[in-house]
């Protein structure tokens, strides 16, 4: 028997319980107890007739450098962090929208060297970026660009780079990211990670 089925069956015999007291039982205390039973035992009924769904973190998603071999499969990576691990699409569109809070991404990597880009994402509050589109002085966005080397986005630098190939890639530029270079700034990582190790740092 499943768990919601086992569930059900305590409290129909909860709100059988109330019943059988309401019939049978005249002293008035435990009549109040009966009634409540009944009461609570349909309440119960009720909510565990809602269709139940288990929310589960989203799965982890690791930059695999092994299976990079040109700049679109590091933009294909990045297209996959940009709508999920990266959050950026929680914030930004692509292309105008009415819901998006923050500016449109759309054709930024055309509009931004790939150097500033970089200094966007991990240094945020050095440029801030206005709203123009609605009337009267241009405003700050109503939220904020976080910084997405850091907790808790915290991508790699890697990660960070194929995600600004994707954006090279979906205004319509060359990828000017070399993937020669994220397999080394992986490798360092890496390395960092193992010497840090060592010293005991981590
Ligand atoms: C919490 C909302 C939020 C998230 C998440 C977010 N951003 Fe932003 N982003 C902003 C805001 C607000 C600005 C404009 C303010 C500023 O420039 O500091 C901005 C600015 C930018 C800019 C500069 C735009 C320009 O034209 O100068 C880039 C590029 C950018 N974000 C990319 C990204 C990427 C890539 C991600 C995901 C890895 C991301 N953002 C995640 C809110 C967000």
């Amino acid at each position: 028997m499943s768990e919601v089925a086992l569930l059900q069956l305590i409290g129909l015999s909860v709100v059988g319980l109330g019943i059988v007291i309401l019939l049978f039982i005249k002293a008035m205390f435990v009549r109040v107890l009966g009634f409540v039973a009944m009461v609570l035992g349909s309440f119960s009924l009720v909510a565990l007739s809602v269709p139940q769904m288990a929310s589960l973190p989203p799965a982890i998603e690791s930059f695999d450098i092994a299976s990079v071999k040109t700049p679109d499969d590091l933009a294909s990576i990045g297209q996959k962090i940009f709508f999920s691990k990266g959050q950026c699409a929680l914030c930004h569109s692509i292309g105008p929208s009415e819901s998006a809070r923050c500016p449109d991404l759309a054709g930024v990597g055309a509009k931004l060297a790939p150097e500033f880009i970089y200094e966007s994402l991990t240094d945020p509050q050095s440029y801030i970026y206005l709203d123009f589109r609605h009337e009267g002085l241009p405003e700050e966005y109503p939220a904020r660009m976080p910084y997405i080397n850091k907790n808790p986005i915290a991508l790699s630098k890697p990660e960070i780079f194929s995600v600004i190939a994707f954006l090279q890639k979906m205004s319509g530029e060359p990828i000017s990211i070399k993937v020669e270079d994220v397999m080394d700034m992986g490798q360092e990582e890496k390395s960092v990670k193992m010497a840090s190790l060592k010293d005991g740092a981590l």
